[in-house]
């Protein structure tokens, strides 16, 4: 068989683990998650956070990393070999990451530019009101950087599963790590006195992150908040968009599925707390209250800028060392969408790797302009079922996080579940004898409870409730 054609894998559990984290831990842990966190009391996010982790995300993740790895096939032809009539899933999971790959990695051109404007000494300038409008707004830097952005992503993928995302994944994620815990120590111990002589500590705003507000709880908060948790849980754990039964076809038969899983989940859940514990206290302490409204783009690049700034010197560089955070873990996840593209096409169209790559890639720059110029030329906004106010970016978000992952997923829960039965992954699971703690868990989610809530997710997604 052609060397190009051949199927690649991990080298052991270890470049797994890391690697399916490295997917996990990106954006939408440090953007996100937090600004959600803040949004829906605090404690009380995290709390049902976590209990939607251990059971409906877990089913999930374990259901999609053992289609891989059992049916050795990328997603689009995956599902197709379980069951003849279900191969139109593998489509869905092939239509998502095409369609984000080309925003994310718009977005991870935003962070390399803010990267090189702190490093270069310039974090100042992006404090000032306005910066992150000019810039977005901007004909040629957005598009420069989304291509750099895209060419470091293309490169990694070309390198193949062990040399290219695997040896990647292992110098990157104990780095990841190692920036996330520093800065998130470093915010804790922050105090400040603003303008109006009132002080703010960095503990006081980590007791607004994780201590529950129940003064405010009412039937329909908690009912937001479930629903907030969920759509974090599946966008966080890169599920839906055939990126983990890309991995899972990956991995070797002898590698613990449970424990991999166990260890994804808890890799991806650590990093999201300690993205919260970073960024609410600092913004806290620096803007207030105020400042923890802001969602996505708002709190990364107009928030937190302000918030280096307040630091003084030092603000420069920890700014310079939270963008270069930002962008090793946004690498890692756009280096495993590709992957999930460019497998399908090695295995569906029996392509080499290279022009695999490079097909996505063109793909990738047409979406992607489409997008960098949706701030300029192609301005434009529309209204969504959820109320945003939307432009090219937000409609393709909006698409693929809203309307075609729970599809996606409601269809695996459904496959697996009912048609294929949850022992024929089960078998799959332990198929070394592992043992398996939430198999009870696993099946009362997949048949009932995962389906319904997918179903409730979408119906508000579309205005329905
Ligand atoms: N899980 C990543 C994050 O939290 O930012 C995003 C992501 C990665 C989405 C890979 C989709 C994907 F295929």
């Amino acid at each position: 068989m052609d060397e190009d054609i051949k199927r690649n894998s991990f080298s052991g559990s270890l470049g797994f683990i890391l690697a399916a984290s490295g997917s996990a831990v990106g954006l939408g842990n440090i953007w996100r998650f937090p600004y959600l966190a803040a949004k829906d009391g605090g404690g009380l996010f995290l709390f049902i956070y976590i209990i939607l982790a251990i059971s409906f995300g877990f089913t999930l993740l374990i259901s999609e990393i053992a289609i891989g790895r059992k049916t050795k096939q990328s997603p689009l032809i995956a599902y197709g070999e379980l069951n003849s009539r279900w191969k139109p899933l593998g489509f869905g999971s092939l239509i998502i990451p095409v369609l984000i790959l080309p925003y994310y990695c718009v977005i991870g051109g935003w962070v390399l530019k803010y990267f090189f404007v702190f490093l270069t000494g310039n974090g100042a300038a992006a404090a000032e009101d306005g910066y992150y409008t000019s810039f977005i707004s901007d004909i040629s830097s957005p598009v420069i950087m989304f291509l750099v952005f895209l060419t470091i992503t293309f490169l990694i993928v070309l390198g193949g599963v062990e040399k290219g995302i695997e040896k990647f994944s292992k110098i990157i994620m104990p780095l990841l790590i190692f920036l996330v815990i520093a800065i998130a120590a470093y915010s804790a111990t922050m105090t400040h006195t603003d303008t109006y002589g009132e002080t703010r500590t960095g503990l006081e705003g980590l007791k607004i992150l994780f201590i529950p507000n129940f003064k405010t709880i009412t039937f329909h908060n908690l009912f937001v908040t479930v629903m907030d948790a969920m759509g974090q849980l599946f966008y966080s754990l890169s599920v839906a968009m055939g990126v983990m039964i890309t991995f899972g076809s990956y991995m070797r038969d002898d590698t613990n599925l449970p424990r991999s899983v166990y260890r994804i989940e808890l890799f991806d859940t650590l990093v999201a707390f300690l993205a919260g514990a970073m960024i609410i206290p600092s913004v806290y302490v620096f803007i207030g209250q105020e400042g923890m409204r802001e969602s996505g783009p708002g709190l990364m690049f107009v928030s937190l800028p302000k918030v280096f700034f307040q630091m003084g010197t030092i603000g420069n560089v920890v700014g310079c060392l939270f963008f270069a955070m930002v962008l090793l873990a946004a690498v890692t996840s756009s280096v495993s969408m590709m992957e999930a593209v460019v497998s399908c096409f090695i295995d569906a169209f029996k392509m080499a790797r290279k022009n695999a790559a490079l097909f996505e890639c063109m793909i990738c720059i047409f979406i992607g302009l489409l997008v960098c110029l949706g701030y300029n030329i192609f301005y434009f906004e529309v209204r969504l079922p959820n109320g945003i106010n939307a432009q090219i970016l937000d409609i393709l978000d909006y698409l693929s996080n809203n309307i075609f992952m729970p599809l996606v997923s409601a269809g695996t829960c459904l496959l697996v579940g009912w048609v294929l039965g949850p022992e024929e992954i089960i078998s799959e699971i332990v198929k070394n004898g592992e043992t398996f703690s939430r198999k009870k868990l696993f099946v009362f989610m997949i048949r009932y409870i995962a389906p319904i809530m997918l179903a409730v997710l979408m119906f508000k997604a579309i205005g329905f409730f």
